[in-house]
């Protein structure tokens, strides 16, 4: 009875070698012993042939927990029924359509609608949130992305996000003012998903986004923020062909001209090595994001109450600067936002800050600080504390 139980599971493993191998070649597994193969009688029944079973074992196993692995990683997309999508009320509008609070069947979500000439965008926004491991609290969640046809209307293609119920950054900061700690959160938080982006993973490509700014940041309700539109991001793990002048130009010219580095301005971006480049073109952008940001932290103007807020270079340019009036600005005349007078007689927090921003905004972009140095950064200027709060308490503690 023993023999044949040994007999048969001799075979049976046999059987599965066999399976494997015509799946993988059998180079694949150099160690499978041929007594397994021949007579597969018990007479050739030996310690070796434990040792194979034992081996084959472990390589259908591994082979299984791969094939889950890569599975799960290539998400199957949640799949909403997007006829039954209902539009509530819009809630921004971007440059390449309206986005819409909807109702879903148990949920709310942010429903981005393009038209069909913006194909191309969708596919990339769709793309980049599809990739492996984009699942982080600092971006975006995505729910599905797909193509409709009402009845008697035109098709759209739609991308389907959580709802974020304060909107974007640029949004919250124009009817909302915010604290230090509450600032610091912020920016932190922001540099956070831009870091995760920026970084190569297991399965993940490092990705630069491409169009950093305040209207491409959605607000938690707890306070944290989320990057979104990736409609312009790039995964940078492709090697850059060479300098093809239409790969050239689709790779730098890229964003919106008020948050564009000056070496995209100038067309000086180093495209030896494009993927370092786009990445200090996103911290540059994070820059000037701190400023708007940091602008409207009313405990760092004197009297506590912080100015309207606006957008970097309204005060130079106004609400629709041109390419050439920004390239005049940034690139040759060095410019950048100026910082309110209130900040400068803090010799440690505020002047941390400046640095930080000053950083990331250097005009040469080798000399920028990188996203993951920036979030470290963000953590430590968290635990510092403004001179004008300290005095505040001091007073407060006094009376
Ligand atoms: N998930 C969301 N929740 C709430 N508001 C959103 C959401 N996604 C986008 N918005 C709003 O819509 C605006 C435009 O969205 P965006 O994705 O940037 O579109 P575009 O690619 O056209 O610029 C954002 O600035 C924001 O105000
Ligand atoms: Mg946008």
């Amino acid at each position: 009875m023993l023999s044949f139980v040994k007999y048969s599971k001799c075979m049976f493993f046999k059987s599965r070698t066999l399976d494997w191998e015509s799946k993988v070649g059998s180079s694949c597994l150099p160690c499978i012993s041929k007594h397994c193969y021949v007579g597969g009688g018990y007479e050739l029944y030996s310690i070796e042939c434990y040792v194979t079973v034992i081996r084959v074992f472990i390589q259908v196993r591994t082979f299984s927990v791969i094939r889950g692995l890569l599975v799960l990683l290539h998400k199957p997309v949640l799949k909403t029924d997007i006829y039954c999508i209902c539009s509530v009320q819009v809630v921004g509008r971007g440059c390449y359509g309206n986005v819409w609070m909807g109702q879903l069947i148990d949920q709310c979500a942010a429903v981005k609608q393009l038209s069909l000439n913006n194909r191309q965008n969708f596919l990339n926004e769709r793309d980049i949130y599809r990739l492996p491991m984009m699942e982080h609290e600092n971006i975006a969640r995505f729910i599905d992305a797909t193509e409709r046809q009402l009845p008697g209307k035109a098709p759209e293609l739609l991308i389907i996000l959580e709802y974020y119920p304060l909107g974007s950054l640029n949004n919250f900061l124009k009817h909302k003012s915010c604290n230090w700690p509450e600032a610091c959160r912020m920016a932190h938080s922001i540099t956070r998903g831009l870091s995760y982006l920026h970084t190569e993973r297991l399965y993940k490509p490092a990705i630069a986004h491409r169009d950093l700014n305040s209207r491409n940041v959605l607000v938690h309700s707890d306070g944290t923020c989320a990057i979104s539109d990736f409609g312009m991001a790039m995964a940078l793990s492709r090697p850059f062909s060479g300098p093809l002048e239409e790969e050239t130009a689709a790779i730098a010219e890229v964003g919106t001209y008020r948050y564009m580095a000056p070496e995209v301005l100038d067309g000086a971006i180093n495209l030896s090595d494009h993927q370092t480049a786009l990445k200090q073109v996103d911290v540059y952008a994070l820059g000037l994001m701190y400023w708007e940001l940091f602008s409207r932290c009313s405990d760092i103007f004197s009297g506590h109450v912080a100015p309207p807020f606006s957008l970097a270079f309204e005060a130079e340019l106004g609400s629709h600067p041109t390419f050439d009036e920004m390239q005049q600005l940034v690139a040759r005349e060095r410019h950048r936002p100026v910082f309110p007078a209130s900040w400068q007689d803090d010799p440690l927090a505020l002047a941390y800050l400046k640095l930080v921003i000053e950083e990331c905004w250097e005009q040469d972009a080798e000399a920028r600080i990188t996203a993951c140095c920036a979030e470290e950064r963000m953590k430590e200027l968290g635990e510092l504390r403004p001179l004008c709060l300290s005095v505040v308490s001091s007073l407060c503690t006094a009376t």
